[in-house]
């Protein structure tokens, strides 16, 4: 039985021929074993023991439950209504507009990469390579770049063999240059733009990593992690740009990392040139916008790849350990997938991380001490088990 039909002040409705609203003058609540006062008193009033009393009340409690019991009928009908009537159909339409502004991104972002020339420097193994898959296969027109001539030349024929490609596919071009001389740079700059006459996008994704203690790592190792990951990337590009500048189109892609945003340690020379190249592609984003130009920084965590294995170390050696936490990492054709997606979609600032590196680069910026300390106990546990 409903509560409000029995009891409290509540009760207002003229219910059995009785008001409910007349209460007594000095009366405190509404007693609902005693409606005696509220009774017309010129038609009825109740003597002691009279039967009546009890036919009354039972009547106008019954009347009481049918009225709640119409009222919440009613509301049923109206939630009965909106659900069928109102809120299948809003949802329905919010879902078709959903899709339906997928569908149309994914056509631009197709029709965008069709055709596209696309350089890819670093071509030769892991990322760069999985790249290359994925921009042949969406119909851009490559340039692939690396030192070992043979590794590229492998990947061309593969390109060719493979029958995953929807639309016409271009054979690729090939060219040669280490980006820690900046002769070759400028050289192979003119033999990237003779391929196909300009470049719709360059994607800088050729990098070495580092893994050292700072007090033990030589100038040289830290030019070379410096000369590889920023000053070979923007040397590109600058050489590049003007031609862009001129057609006023194209697309830069840096590929970064999460510690171009957060740096770990024993990574000072790797973490450093990524925050350089954050900053430098940061700025010419911000200057080459008017030109109708894009910039595309792309911060990925961990990848399954041989960045490990072919890091140098402090004394300058090869690494040539696959760490843990990269044997871990995620495949590089997922992560080319959404390189892909990232350039397709002109994506100015991209990270590719789990939940813990993305809150990372938050904690940096929101809770700087915390996030020192966390570093300082990961350096200890770091060097407490290389000593061990
Ligand atoms: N793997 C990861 O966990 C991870 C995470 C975040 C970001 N990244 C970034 O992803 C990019 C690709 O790395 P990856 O993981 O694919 O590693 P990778 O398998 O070692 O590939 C590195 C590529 O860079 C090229 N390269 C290195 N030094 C060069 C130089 N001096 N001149 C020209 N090319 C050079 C290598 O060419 P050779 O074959 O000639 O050596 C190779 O093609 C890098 O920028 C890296 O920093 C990787």
């Amino acid at each position: 039985m409903d509560e409000r039909a029995t009891s409290g002040p509540e009760m207002n409705h003229s219910v059995g021929g009785v008001d409910l609203k007349q209460r007594p003058a000095r009366g405190p609540r509404m007693d609902p074993t005693n409606l005696v006062p509220y009774l017309p008193r010129a038609k009825w009033s109740p003597g002691p023991g009279d039967q009546g009393w009890h036919a009354m009340s039972c009547q106008v409690l019954k009347e009481s439950q049918k009225h709640t019991r119409r009222k919440s009928l009613l509301k049923v009908g109206v939630m009965d209504f909106i659900t069928s009537t109102a809120i299948l159909p809003l949802l329905c339409g919010c879902v078709g507009i959903f899709s339906l502004f997928k569908l149309l991104q994914r056509l631009r972002m197709k029709a965008y990469l069709r055709n596209a020339v696309v350089v890819i420097t670093g071509a030769t193994s892991g990322l760069g390579r999985e790249c290359a898959k994925v921009f042949y296969a969406a119909g851009a027109r490559l340039v692939l770049c690396g030192r070992n001539r043979e590794a590229l030349d492998e990947l061309t024929r593969e390109l060719a063999a493979s029958q995953a490609a929807k639309v016409q596919t271009h054979s690729p071009y090939t060219v040669t240059f280490d980006l820690t001389d900046p002769g070759t740079i400028v050289a192979a700059t003119a033999e990237i733009l003779q391929c196909f006459g300009h470049v719709d996008v360059l994607i800088n994704n050729a990098g070495v990593s580092y893994r050292g203690a700072i007090v033990d790592t030589t100038m040289d190792v830290d030019k070379r992690v410096m000369e590889t990951n920023y000053f070979g990337p923007i040397a590109l590009t600058k050489a590049l740009l003007p031609s862009m500048i001129q057609r006023r189109q194209g697309h830069v892609v840096a590929i970064s990392s999460i510690q171009g945003k957060i740096s770990l340690p024993f990574r000072s020379a790797y973490a450093a040139s990524k925050h350089a190249t954050q900053a430098f592609f940061d700025c010419l984003r911000a200057e080459v916008e008017q030109c109708g130009i894009e910039v595309t920084v792309i911060s990925p965590s961990y990848i399954h790849t041989s960045l490990s294995l072919n890091a140098v170390t402090a004394d300058g050696s090869r690494y040539g350990v696959m760490d843990e936490k990269t044997a871990q990492g995620r495949s590089p054709v997922e992560v080319a997938q959404d390189v892909l997606a990232a350039v397709g979609k002109r994506k100015k600032d991209v990270i590719l991380a789990d939940l813990l590196p993305s809150l990372a680069v938050y904690l940096r910026t929101l809770a700087p001490g915390l996030f020192f300390s966390l570093m300082a106990s990961r350096a200890r546990k770091e060097r407490k088990s290389k000593t061990c």
